[in-house]
């Protein structure tokens, strides 16, 4: 499914995109509060991409990325992951290349990702964030997700176990 915004087009994930999103998963800046660290190995990407295309076949998550309405300029990607149809609920995700923050790109993209969840019958969006990943804690308010809780010690990263915070919408 296309989702089109006023100023971006999100696009299932395809193969041949993890060439656009190896650069994005390769800086340390955006990785900072990822689950894992950034990926130097282009060929691991691209195995990451093709679980994420095969996931989305299956019904089991939906991935996009993120461009420009014209398709021009690669931006980020988001998903819906671990969609459960019959308690109705799903989590999402999210990143853009460092170069594109500060410009409402990742406020549009998801707006568009809410709006298709609720009308596949989605109740309930979570997410989670590692305690100190501020510009998301900030987007997910923006959209009007409300803190749940902490996970403690949730991610084991660079051998020290983080917190993440538990967001949630209802739809
Ligand atoms: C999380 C992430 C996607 C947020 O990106 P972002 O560009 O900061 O988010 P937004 O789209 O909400 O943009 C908000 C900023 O754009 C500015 N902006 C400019 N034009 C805008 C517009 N038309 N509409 C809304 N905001 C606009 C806002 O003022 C705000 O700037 P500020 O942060 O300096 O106040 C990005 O930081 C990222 O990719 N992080 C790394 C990956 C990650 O951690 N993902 C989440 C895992 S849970």
């Amino acid at each position: 499914m296309i989702l089109e915004t006023q100023r971006l087009s999100l696009r299932p994930l395809q193969v041949s995109d993890a060439e656009f999103l190896f650069p994005i998963l390769n800086d340390p800046e955006v990785m900072a509060h990822w689950d894992i660290p950034e990926i130097d190995d282009p060929d691991l990407v691209r195995a990451i991409v093709e679980g994420q295309v095969a996931d989305t076949a299956s019904g089991k998550a939906f991935h996009w990325t993120i461009r420009t309405l014209d398709g021009a300029t690669f931006l980020g990607a988001c998903d819906l992951s671990d969609i459960d149809r019959w308690h109705k609920r799903a989590e999402i995700g999210f990143l853009l290349g460092r170069d594109v923050w500060g410009q409402g790109y990742a406020l549009e993209a998801t707006r568009s990702v809410i709006s298709y969840a609720a009308a596949m019958g989605v109740r309930r969006l979570s997410a989670r964030t590692h305690l100190g990943n501020l510009r998301s804690d900030a987007l997910l308010e923006k959209l009007g997700f409300e803190e749940e809780g902490l996970l403690r010690g949730h991610v084991l990263r660079d051998g020290e176990h983080r917190d993440c915070r538990l967001f949630g919408l209802l739809l």
